[in-house]
C-alpha cells in the first residue's frame, strides 16, 4: 500500500511530530502541502491531512490544498490534528475531502503544546505534549489504517 501524509505544522512542531509516528507506521513520506503536486495524489492509496487548529479550524494552508485538489479522486484519506484544546471539528475538512472524492476512513488528534494567548502568559499549555503515549497512539492509529482494505 502506497501512503502519504501531508501536514502543516507552523506553531511548535507539535503535529509534524504526530505525522512522522504515523509516517513511520505507513512507511509513508510526510510533507507539506506545497510540496505536492495534487495531481500526484491519485497515486497513492492512503492519504493523510493534518494540521495544528488555528481558531478552531485547520491551517489555511492545509485547507487551501484540499480546495486544490480535483474533482472525481480515488483511494482513501485520514484527518489528524493537534490542538489546545479538545474538540477538534474535523467534519468541515471531512467534507471537503469527499467532496473530492476521497473516502475518509479516520480520524486522530491529540493535545498539544499551545501558545496562543492567553495561555502564552502563563508560560503556555499542555507542556510537553505530544508526549510518548500520543505517539505510540498515532504509529497504532496509523497501523490500524494499513490493516484495513479500502471498502467496496
Ligand atoms: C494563532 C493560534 C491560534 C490557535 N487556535 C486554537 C484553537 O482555536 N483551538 C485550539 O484548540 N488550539 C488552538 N491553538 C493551539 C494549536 O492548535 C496547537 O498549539 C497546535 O498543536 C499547533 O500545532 P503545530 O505546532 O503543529 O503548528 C492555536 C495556536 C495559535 C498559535
Amino acid at each position: 500500500m502506497k501512503a502519504l501524509i501531508v501536514c502543516t505544522s507552523v506553531s511548535h512542531g507539535n503535529t509534524r511530530r504526530i505525522a512522522d509516528a504515523m509516517g513511520q507506521a505507513l512507511r509513508a513520506e510526510v510533507v507539506e502541502p506545497e510540496q505536492v503536486d495534487v495531481e500526484r495524489l491519485s497515486g497513492f492509496d492512503l492519504v493523510g491531512f493534518g494540521s495544528g487548529v488555528y481558531l478552531r479550524r485547520f491551517h489555511p494552508r492545509l485547507r487551501r490544498f484540499v480546495r486544490a485538489l480535483p474533482a472525481g479522486g480515488r483511494g482513501r484519506a485520514f484527518v489528524f490534528a493537534t490542538s489546545g484544546l479538545p474538540g477538534v471539528r474535523f467534519q468541515p475538512l471531512e467534507r471537503a475531502l469527499g467532496q473530492k472524492g476521497l473516502q475518509v476512513d479516520g480520524t486522530f488528534s491529540c493535545r498539544a503544546f499551545d501558545t496562543f494567548l492567553p495561555f502564552r502568559l502563563v508560560g503556555g499549555l499542555n507542556k510537553g505534549l505530544p508526549g510518548p503515549a500520543d505517539l505510540e497512539r498515532a504509529h497504532a492509529f496509523a497501523e490500524g489504517l494499513a490493516g484495513s482494505p479500502a471498502k467496496a
